[in-house]
């Protein structure tokens, strides 16, 4: 007799948070409409290193366990990045998602989840990097911006990148109207981007990702 096919388990997701939490929304309304088998992986909890945040509230409101994990309650910048990496652990993620969240992780966090932790950046890297990637775009003159989600590693937006969305700068544009188009695509494509790592799987050659 055949064996039964073994359904496929959905991926955990931990998202980390500081703000809106619009992507982490997208996600939650993806899972939603999609069902967690067919999207192929569901958010287990969200973290944020702030309080009060509606990325928080989002989470609270569908019955996701949330955690706060603040770099002021902690003696050293090493110390809090060990107690995140634990409050991550604990929920046991496949994958975990920087969305919007403001701080860079470090060795002890990267240690337990480099390879598995993505983050989504508002301009095309490796321009722009930084905590004011659509002011610094908008300064220099770039005709064209955008988004990318890539893997984190120890530097600032610098590790392999898995895609990216184009988006026009108008004449008109100031940061805000600007992050609003920016945030649009970038929603959507980190909705695709952790579909599709969690159901087909990947691996990273280099800088190339290879989703499978
Ligand atoms: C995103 O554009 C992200 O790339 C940037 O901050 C924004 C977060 O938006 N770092 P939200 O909190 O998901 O609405």
């Amino acid at each position: 007799m055949a064996a039964k096919p073994v359904a496929k388990q959905a991926k955990r997701l931990v998202v980390l948070v500081s703000g809106s939490g619009t992507n982490l929304q997208a996600l939650l309304d993806e899972i939603a409409a999609t069902g967690t088998e067919a999207y192929g992986a569901e958010v287990v909890a969200v973290g944020a290193d702030r309080e009060g945040i509606e990325g928080l509230a989002r989470a609270e409101r569908v019955g996701i366990p949330t955690f706060v994990c603040r770099v002021k309650d902690h003696g050293t910048r090493e110390e809090w990045d060990t107690a995140l990496a634990e409050a991550v652990s604990a929920h046991e993620p496949d994958l975990v998602v920087s969305a919007g969240f403001m701080k860079i992780v470090g060795k002890e966090f990267l240690a337990r989840f480099g390879g598995r932790f993505v983050n989504t950046h508002p301009a095309l890297l490796p321009s722009f990097p930084g905590a004011h990637g659509v002011r610094d775009a908008l300064a220099y003159g770039a005709r064209v911006t955008g988004c990318t989600v890539h893997f984190v590693d120890d530097g600032v937006d610098t590790g392999p990148i898995i895609a990216q969305g184009v988006v026009e700068v108008r004449d008109e544009d100031d940061e805000s109207a600007l992050h609003e188009r920016i945030k649009e695509v970038e929603r959507r494509l980190l909705v695709d981007v952790v579909g599709r790592l969690a159901r087909n799987g990947y691996r990273i050659e280099g800088r190339k990702v290879v989703i499978q």
